[in-house]
């Protein structure tokens, strides 16, 4: 990485820690980063090194870590429109880069789902190293938890898994869904056919946001449908 970059994202380190950051200064910093650069720079900003060894706490018919790119959180985000008002969850949140980073250029509280012990410790060392708040990571099975974490307004799944967990965490999001609107932000991850979601858009290949389609007049009238 050139030396201006090192230093750009030594800049943007010390201005988190000082909690001097807006989320458009951070998107202003990460922009002017090259793309091909700007998971390099993030890493050094949230000081990540080698990628880390999965676990036995990892079923087998899951997805090990992978971390989503910079690019992909930066369309995300603005095609999901989050809001410094939503809630977004990371399903299946690894090393918690990308609920960090989501945090840090939206604003929003970020909580992140994760089944392998030692990635959930590397997450919360990671919000503690950086000084950061309203971040937090729950240690277990997502299919299992997701449902339970109803303050989430856009739930975000880099292909953590499929099949019947991928199913359940549908299952489980949609009395959600009929409380309020939520966005469902897949990466690799295509979604089964489900009558209460629409796709919103597709900003690449390997991207979909889908919106509940609940009418939000649902809630406050009280009534169930
Ligand atoms: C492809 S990585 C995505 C990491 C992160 N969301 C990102 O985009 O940078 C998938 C993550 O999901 C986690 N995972 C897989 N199955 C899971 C499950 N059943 N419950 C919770 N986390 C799971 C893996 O441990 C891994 O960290």
């Amino acid at each position: 990485m050139d030396e201006c970059y090192r230093e750009s994202a030594d800049l943007i380190r010390s201005q988190i820690f000082a909690t001097r950051t807006t989320p458009a200064s951070v998107r202003a910093a990460i922009t002017s980063v090259p793309s091909a650069e700007r998971d390099a720079w993030l890493d050094r900003v949230f000081e990540l090194d080698e990628l880390p060894d999965d676990g036995p706490d990892l079923p087998r018919d899951c997805v090990p870590y992978l971390p989503c790119s910079v690019d992909a959180l930066l369309r995300i985000v603005e095609h999901a429109g989050v809001q410094p008002s939503d809630v977004f969850v990371d399903v299946g949140s690894g090393l918690g880069r990308a609920a960090a980073l989501v945090h840090l250029l939206t604003g929003a509280p970020a909580i992140g789902l994760e089944i392998q012990r030692t990635l959930v410790q590397a997450s919360r060392a990671l919000t503690t190293r950086m000084k950061l708040s309203r971040l937090s990571f729950v240690e277990g099975d997502a299919a299992r938890l997701t449902g339970f974490i109803a303050i989430g307004s856009v739930f975000f799944l880099n292909c953590p898994f499929s099949g019947g967990r991928l199913k359940k965490v549908l299952d489980e999001l949609e009395p959600i869904a009929r409380t309020r609107p939520i966005r469902i932000c897949c990466v690799d991850l295509p979604l089964p056919p489900c009558p209460w979601l629409t796709l919103g858009s597709q900003p690449s290949g390997n991207i979909a946001i889908y919106r509940s389609s609940y009418a939000a007049s649902v809630a406050p009238q009280g009534g169930d449908d």
